[in-house]
């Protein structure tokens, strides 16, 4: 086989999540080739997330390049969404085969091009690699699983996740122990950062409101659980407003909701910017994201998951992440706790130093060499 002179690369990106993992690693790969490395990317969206808010926001705001290559495939359910985006992206490999593709994250879009990849032998890179919760109740567990069974380069954000790794049978010489992208982009955008339109109009201070976000099956979809859930929200944060962006997952049970407390901001997802501006400068963020949990860690703002496990355990031993679980009687001592000043303050986990996109890039120009 024939080494390729000007490798080329897939960038795979899909849904909201993944569009701040990427961008570190395409300003890295563009800064490579200003100084002659032949590294080239294909850019290609799935169309999983296809909003203005949920995915052309980011591109905007982040710099990201156009997607050189937009699969659209929309919503749908979760063997929908697989099997419309493994049918593109093998056709797309098949007209223009690609040297490598690389995935981030755990999303649909990383599970079915990894697997359309694999199958035609284009090697994988998987960009937070080696991470589990161990529930497989959660759509992402069977992604990571998935895509990490099939990934000849797993390029990872912890030591926890290479051990994990290295329990499933993958070689020292697989794991590239590289640190984290969502990181890369929160440090350099940190200046950047900026008040939402209501900020003001809503009188929020620093310090003088919470940020929520949920999304995940097992908090939002039932509506009685839901129910629970933000009326204790609304009783353990002693008045302060709770500004929370609605996931469109989301919506669709607050419609039915009954009464909402008075202190809850319902507003829309917000632009990376605005988002973390407001979790910056928050009392405490209320969540079950995964990644939230991660930027509250390097911001040191006391967040509480909503959660019985995480794939990303340092943001608990090394940061200001607290797991409580799910049920709602949880919330009002873990918030007691912060009010009476007794939340940890938290370190940074290591390598999480914004430096991360160019490692990955220094790797591929190396293994696709
Ligand atoms: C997906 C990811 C999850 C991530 C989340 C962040 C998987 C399995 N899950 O979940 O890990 O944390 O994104 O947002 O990949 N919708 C819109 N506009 C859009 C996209 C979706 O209104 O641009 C609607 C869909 O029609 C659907 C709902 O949002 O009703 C959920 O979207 P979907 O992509 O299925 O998964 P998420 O729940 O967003």
């Amino acid at each position: 086989m024939s080494t390729p002179r000007s490798p080329l690369v897939d960038v795979i990106a899909g849904a909201r999540p993944n569009f701040m993992k990427i961008a570190p690693i395409l300003h890295a790969i563009q800064a490579r080739q200003a100084q002659g490395s032949k590294l080239r990317y294909r850019l290609v969206h799935t169309g999983q997330h296809y909003d203005a808010r949920m995915s052309g926001d980011f591109f905007t705001q982040l710099n990201i390049p156009l997607p050189d290559v937009n699969l659209e495939v929309g919503s749908g359910t979760q063997a929908e969404q697989t099997a419309g985006i493994m049918t593109k992206y093998e056709r797309l490999l098949l007209d223009a085969r690609s040297d490598a593709c690389l995935v981030v994250g755990d999303v649909t879009s990383t599970m079915a091009c990894a697997i359309a990849a694999q199958k035609l032998r284009v090697p994988v890179a998987h960009v937070e690699a080696g991470i589990r919760s161990g529930d497989w109740g959660m759509p992402e567990e069977i992604n990571r699983l998935v895509t990490d069974s099939i990934t000849n380069w797993f390029f990872t954000t912890s030591e926890v996740a290479n051990s994990n790794l290295r329990k499933s049978g993958a070689r020292d010489e697989q794991i590239h122990f590289v640190g984290n992208t969502m990181i890369d982009t929160l440090l350099a955008n940190l200046e950047r950062l900026r008040p939402p339109a209501f900020w003001a109009e809503a009188g929020l201070q620093p310090g003088n409101y919470f940020v929520m976000t949920l999304h995940r099956p097992a908090n939002v979809d039932d509506p009685d659980g839901f129910a629970k859930l933000i009326s204790a929200v609304g009783e353990a944060v002693r008045g302060l407003p709770v500004v929370f962006p609605v996931h469109p997952r989301t919506a669709k049970t607050l419609a039915a909701l009954p009464n909402r407390p008075a202190g809850l901001m319902t507003v829309d997802p917000q632009p990376y910017l605005e988002f973390n501006h407001l979790v910056r400068h928050a009392k405490g963020v209320i969540t079950d994201s995964g990644g939230v949990t991660e930027e509250t860690t390097v911001l040191g703002v006391p967040c509480v998951t909503l959660r019985d496990s995480t794939e990303r355990p340092e943001t608990v031993t090394v940061g200001t992440n607290e797991l409580i679980g799910t049920d709602p009687a949880a919330l009002k001592p873990a918030l007691d706790k912060l009010f009476a000043g007794q939340w940890k303050k938290g370190g940074i986990p290591e390598l999480w130093d914004g430096h991360t996109g160019e490692r990955i890039a220094a790797l591929l120009d190396r293994l696709l060499a």
